[in-house]
This record gives structure tokens, sequence and C-alpha cells, in this order.
């Protein structure tokens, strides 16, 4: 896992932002694997900036979200679907037929599961996944206890997960309580990730991540198996971190 220590979430989202269009400027082809939630906004406004000054163009590049509450139509406000073309992909000229996001309607919502990890291996496996962090560790909606081996699946929303959401609902209640989620092995698959981790909440899972061992029982450490990590991290985040050493290896 590599690190690049920034300053604050606003550095975090700068160097990102540019880490990304370094991609999707010098390929022909580029598969992202994106995520929603806070973490990733301030990448989604450096983009459009730079999209709006400089014309960055994204019709080579297609993209796959990590999850989706089930239950929720594209047309709810706190869809993931909604956040991704609020966020992103009605600022920019990506096609949206290239964007991918399962469906948390589909009437066969194993079928859509398993049709979603297909669709991303046909597309030849993503090139670059973006990742946040819960607090607890999960990646994508992978919650703690989820097996490594997984592929997309249905998952039961852990309390501390729908509190932490509660705050784009108007109460805890309305939060889903369940979501479709990439799986780790999925997510494990992509040539490339890059974890973004920002502010004082991510503090104690900033440490597992570097300092634990790796379990089921915290997700996101599965990652210090995957050959291509890089970790953008702001000071606040990275405060409990002892050995930073570690991270460079
Ligand atoms: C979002 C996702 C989640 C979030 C995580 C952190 O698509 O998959 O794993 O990345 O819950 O959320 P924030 O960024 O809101 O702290």
């Amino acid at each position: 896992m590599k690190l690049i220590e920034v300053k604050d979430y606003h550095e975090m989202s700068q160097v990102a932002a540019d880490y990304l269009l370094s991609k999707v400027k010098t390929s022909d082809k580029l598969t992202l694997g994106l995520a929603t939630g806070g973490t990733p906004q301030g990448l989604y406004e450096a983009l459009i900036n730079d999209h709006n000054q400089n014309r960055t163009s994204y019709q080579h590049v297609s993209s796959f979200n990590l999850d989706e509450y089930i239950g929720l139509s594209g047309k709810h406000p706190n869809s993931y679907y909604h956040y991704m073309n609020d966020h992103l992909f009605k600022h920019i000229d990506i096609d949206s037929e290239n964007t991918h996001i399962p469906s948390g309607k589909a009437v066969d919502l194993q079928k859509e599961c398993e049709a979603y990890d297909e669709k991303i291996r046909l597309h030849g496996g993503i090139d670059l996944q973006i990742l946040g962090i819960g607090s607890n560790g999960h990646i994508g909606f992978n919650e703690p206890g989820t097996s490594f081996e997984s592929n997309t699946h249905i998952v039961e929303l852990a309390e501390s997960t729908r509190e932490a959401n509660a705050r784009y609902f108007n109460s805890i209640d309305e939060v889903p309580a369940q979501a479709i989620t990439m799986g780790i092995s999925s997510i494990m698959k992509s040539k490339e990730i890059l974890l973004l981790v920002s502010g004082e909440a991510k503090q104690v899972a900033m440490k597992k991540l570097v300092e634990g061992e790796i379990s089921e029982n915290f997700p996101a450490s599965i990652l210090n198996r995957h050959e291509h990590v890089t970790v953008i991290a702001d000071q606040e985040a990275l405060a409990m971190v002892k050995g930073l050493e570690l991270l460079n290896r």
C-alpha cells in the first residue's frame, strides 16, 4: 500500500482528481469503479471544475458504482443513482449508457447481483476503483464479517452504517435496511484501487487498516493484500497511526 499524506479534505480531493484525470487523459478506454458518500464529493467537484475549464472528455470512460440501497428507485433523492447523476454524471460528457449502478428495485435481486459481476467481467474489469472507508472498516457496503470471497451480493446494513448515513435522510427509520454491494472479491479484482480517507471519524479505521491484522472482521484490511493500492489520507485521519512507514510497503 502506498500512502499520499495530505493536509485536509480539500487537498485529498484535488490530489485524487489529478490522479484520476491523469488516467482519463492517457487512456483510450477506461473503466472506473465509483463510490458515493461524503468522501468522494470533493473529488467529483474537482472533476467537474476541470471539465468546465479544460473540457476533459469522458466519452471513452465507463463506470461501475459500488453499491445501491435496496428499495429506492433511481428517482429517490437518496438513491446512489440520483447521487451520481447529481454529483457527477450530468455535469460531464460521460455517456449514460456507460454508467452502471446496481438496481435496488430489481424484481430478482439475486439475478441482479450475478448480472452485475458478469457485466464488469465483460467490460474487461475495473481499471481504477475509488473507495471510501466506513468507521467500522466497511468498503462498499461489505460490513464486518463479510467473506473475503464474496461477489456482488445483498447485505443487511450494520446499525452504525445506517446511523452514519441517516444524515442524508429525514430520520434513521427512512434509511433502508438492505443494500446491493460489490463484494470484497469483486473489489479486489480491480487492477488498481484509490482509497480516500479524511477526518477524525476515520482515525480508528485508519489505524486498524495500517496496524491491525488482516481479518474479515475489518473488511478494508484485505486491501493490504492488493498489489496496487494508493491511500490518500489527510492529517486528521492519520493522527492515530504510529508506523506511517508501514504504509509505503
Ligand atoms: C459508498 C460506499 C461506502 C462509503 C463509506 C464511507 O458508495 O461504498 O463504503 O465509502 O460508507 O462513507 P463516507 O464517505 O460518507 O464517510
